[in-house]
């Protein structure tokens, strides 16, 4: 038997209805704070994310050459195609552009709970403005989505590449280096950005230092012990959030994050229900759009992890609304079933959602599909209702049955 790849699922119904109803939750959200949709391809010249991605990504690209012999990949995330499309398609509209997407990524990890191979997230980009307002309105609209969708516990971290960029650079590392250190230090792995930062002449007690800012954790109060325009800037942020009415998150100057491009806010949320794969939600500021042959322009935004935030809630118990047919039309015998399909016919034409028997079954057992499918109520038609313009509806939730005229059908359907 052919499976689905390794690190992909199958949404089936009951998933789909699910998760259309969280994906509108995060849409609504969205246009409530200005952010517009948009589509990019779900794959892309390979070099848009090979530039600026960092060697996370890099290790975990699905790349491949078409028959034109162009060199593809699908995307791993779609800030890069943001930002490409924004370069070839928006940059002479007003700024700032703020925009937002939901779809698929794919990136080749080792899949586990929460870590899927083919993955969803909801992300926006706020592209064009570089102030503490476009990161706090990111960060907001972030918090904003997580409590729309009703996550109870969740905890968000923010923090400033360049406090560490700035730190690393004058304790020897070069530019071509830093990616694979702020790997390392993003993942904690301590041991392994040691030898790395040891080759590039940093010292023992540099690194030390290195090491605990990237533990420098708590309120903003933690900002006093790093004065300097990034700190200040922070602070700004923080107050700009909280003036929404929206707590602020903790200050965590270990937050690296694992792409590559991001130049100064960072920020992560998790939720601890999740255990090791806990991150929900990550983003920052970054430049990308010189790379992709545009004027360079600052951008602030982040994704969400909509396969994650999924699970979070399952664990945590929510309870989304199930979506029921109104009526299932059985014929009562063979010479009403053009009958009972003129009824399903008019049913849905006036907005309740009907389904029919098409198997030729016998009552008991139509009924019993309209049972399991779930349908609100069953509509028989016979030929002694018939007689009087009338159908049995019965309900099926009480068991009720009662005739009903044909032409009343709609309404007493709906007005249930
Ligand atoms: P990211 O942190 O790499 O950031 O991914 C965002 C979220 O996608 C993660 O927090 C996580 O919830 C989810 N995610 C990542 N990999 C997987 C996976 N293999 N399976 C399931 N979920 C996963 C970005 O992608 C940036 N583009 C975010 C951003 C937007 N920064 C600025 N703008």
């Amino acid at each position: 038997m052919i499976q689905s790849p390794r690190g992909t699922r199958d949404f089936l119904p009951n998933d789909m209805e699910r998760r259309r109803f969280y994906e509108g939750i995060l849409r609504q959200t969205a246009q409530r704070s200005g952010f517009r949709e948009i589509q990019t391809p779900i794959f892309e010249e390979a070099e848009l994310f090979i530039l600026r991605s960092g060697p996370n990504i890099l290790n975990e690209l699905y790349a491949f050459k078409d028959k034109g012999d162009r060199d593809l990949a699908l995307r791993p995330e779609m800030t890069a195609p943001a930002i490409r499309s924004f370069v070839n398609n928006m940059s002479n509209d007003p700024k700032p552009i703020k925009i937002f997407y939901f779809g698929q990524c794919f990136r080749y990890e080792r899949p586990q709970s929460g870590r899927y191979r083919e993955f969803f997230q909801f992300g926006a980009e706020i592209i064009g403005t570089a102030t503490p307002q476009t990161d706090a309105e990111v960060i907001a609209t972030a918090l904003e989505m997580i409590k729309a969708l009703g996550l109870k516990e969740y905890k968000a971290r923010i923090g400033h590449i360049g406090i560490l960029r700035k730190e690393l650079m004058s304790a020897g590392i070069t530019a071509e280096k830093m990616p694979e250190v702020l790997q390392k230090l993003d993942k904690k792995l301590y041991e392994e950005a040691w030898p790395l930062m040891k080759a590039a002449g940093v010292s023992r007690s540099g690194a030390y230092a290195i090491f605990e800012l990237t533990g420098t954790v708590g309120g903003a109060n933690v900002l006093d012990k790093v004065p300097g325009e990034e700190s200040e800037y922070l602070r700004q942020i923080l107050s700009y959030i909280l003036a929404m009415g929206i707590d602020a998150p903790e200050i965590d100057l270990g937050v690296v994050r694992g792409l590559d491009y991001y130049t100064g806010m960072v920020f992560e949320i998790e939720a601890p229900v999740l255990g090791a794969e806990k991150q929900i939600c990550g983003g920052g500021s970054y430049t990308l759009s010189e790379l992709f042959g545009g004027e360079k322009v600052f951008s602030t935004g982040f994704a969400v992890g909509f396969d994650r935030v999924l699970l979070a809630l399952e664990k945590e118990g929510a309870k989304y609304p199930i979506s029921r047919m109104d009526a299932y039309v059985i014929a009562a015998s063979e010479d009403t079933t053009k009958k009972a399909f003129e009824i399903v016919g008019m049913l849905r034409r006036n907005g309740v959602s009907a389904d029919i028997d098409l198997a030729d079954r016998k009552m008991a057992k139509a009924m019993k599909y309209a049972s399991s499918v779930g349908s609100k109520f069953v509509v028989i038609v016979g030929n002694e209702d018939l007689a009087k313009d009338s159908v049995t509806v019965r309900d099926m939730s009480s068991g009720e049955q009662k005739s009903v005229k044909i032409t009343d059908l709609p309404a007493e359907i709906r007005g249930h």
